[in-house]
């Protein structure tokens, strides 16, 4: 919105019809989360009024076409229509050293996503293992050249990347993994900017297909406030080498589409939004090894509540995008394989189609570990989950 109003000064305000832009969106009425975007937008309207010497009298203003409050340029709404099928290439990059959790970027697998129909791939990468711990938080060369090198792969064979940071532990006061190193707690915001900052200088040359995820599921330490300022800070520094490249940013709390409230979006048009869903939790995330306690297996999926609680939180990031003006990406859903997999089956297909008819693009997590689509064992991929992501 205030894209927008910055584009409006005294001369072409006459044009807006402010009086009644104003009084429709001070209604009463309006949808409760769109209300405080609105009152936003009125008081710049009314400043605007105020500073160019009008009023907000209807009367005043000539009859003009309704003006639309769109925060995303059109560039990022055709990028999220052209994204298409979206694979995770995660615990590759995200683990403390590549290999570690099991599974490397192998080219084979780029061959495979795309074969398959895939046409985004999500990278997730723990830069903050392979950058130095004090000032100017210089990235090993030679990790940065293994990402741009799989970069540099994806984009030649016509996929869409999203390159984000993952797993900073301790940005959000989380124990650290084996294998990882503490900085001094007072220069994690400022090293999480240094990094994006060589990052975007390093790939700001890249395809338009190539998105920046500032940071997975920002969540603990990091909370609302102290999100948002670091996210605009960031923002800062990589638009000085990357003037329009489509930045994702998701709320807190994991990237919930209910934080999304939560969320303020820089003053910039080339953002899109990200959420992760992975509700009913008790079914996707049942026997992780990681969620304590932990959750009991033998849950089925997918009962009319559960097919409910997924419509519900879908179309909750979809309102949150009609409301705002930018779209939304479905950046993470899965269900671990300790559950059985005709309900995995079910449950992928469900979430697909319901974002699908949202307009949300999505991404699955993952492609070849314990949510995997493909088996790096045999080398091929499990085709019931395989067609619930790409077939009917
Ligand atoms: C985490 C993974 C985890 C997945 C599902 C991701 O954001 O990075 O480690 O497996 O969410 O819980």
């Amino acid at each position: 919105m205030y894209i927008m109003l910055s584009n409006i000064d005294c001369v072409t305000l006459p044009h807006f019809n402010a009086s009644t832009l104003i009084q429709n969106m001070a209604k009463p009425t309006a949808p409760k989360s769109q209300r405080s975007l609105r009152t936003a937008l009125v008081a710049g309207l009314l400043s605007l009024l105020a500073a160019c010497g009008g009023s907000e009298d209807a009367k005043n203003d000539p009859v003009t076409p309704p003006v639309v409050v769109t925060q995303a340029a059109a560039k990022v709404w055709d990028l999220s229509r052209a994204m298409g099928p979206g694979i995770n290439f995660g615990n590759m990059l995200e683990s403390p050293n590549e290999g570690e959790w099991g599974l490397s970027a192998k080219p084979e697998y780029i061959q495979a996503a795309w074969n398959a129909g895939f046409r985004t791939v999500r990278l997730p990468v723990r830069w903050s293992n392979h950058a130095s711990a004090q000032f100017p938080y210089i990235i090993d060369p030679a990790f940065l050249a293994r990402v741009t090198s799989l970069v540099d792969q994806l984009l030649a064979r016509g996929f869409h990347v999203v390159l984000n940071m993952h797993h900073y532990r301790q940005l959000d006061d989380d124990l650290p993994d084996v294998g990882e190193f503490l900085v001094d707690p007072a220069i994690l915001e400022d090293r999480f900017v240094g990094i994006w900052s060589q990052i975007g200088h390093h790939l700001g040359s890249r395809s338009d297909r190539l998105l920046f995820e500032l940071y997975n599921e920002p969540h603990g330490r990091l909370t609302p406030a102290k999100w948002n300022s670091l996210a605009d800070t960031t923002l800062k520094q990589v638009r000085i080498s990357n003037k329009e490249r489509v930045v994702i940013i998701g709320p807190t709390d994991s990237n919930s589409p209910y934080a999304l409230s939560t969320l303020t979006m820089p003053l910039d048009p080339y953002l899109m939004a990200t959420v992760h869903f992975y509700e009913p939790f008790n079914f996707t995330h049942q026997g992780a090894t990681w969620v304590t306690p932990a959750l009991p297996t033998g849950v089925t999926c997918c009962s009319p509540e559960q097919a409910s609680a997924i419509f519900n939180g879908i179309h909750h990031a979809k309102y949150w995008s009609d409301a705002n003006g930018y779209p939304v990406l479905l950046g993470e859903f899965g269900a671990y394989s300790a559950a059985d997999m005709a309900s995995r089956v079910n449950y992928t297909r469900l979430v697909r189609q319901t974002a699908a008819q949202a307009n949300m693009p999505w991404v699955y997590w993952e492609f070849g570990s314990a949510f995997g689509v493909y088996d790096p064992v045999t080398n091929a991929f499990r085709p019931e989950l395989l067609n619930a992501l790409v077939g009917n």
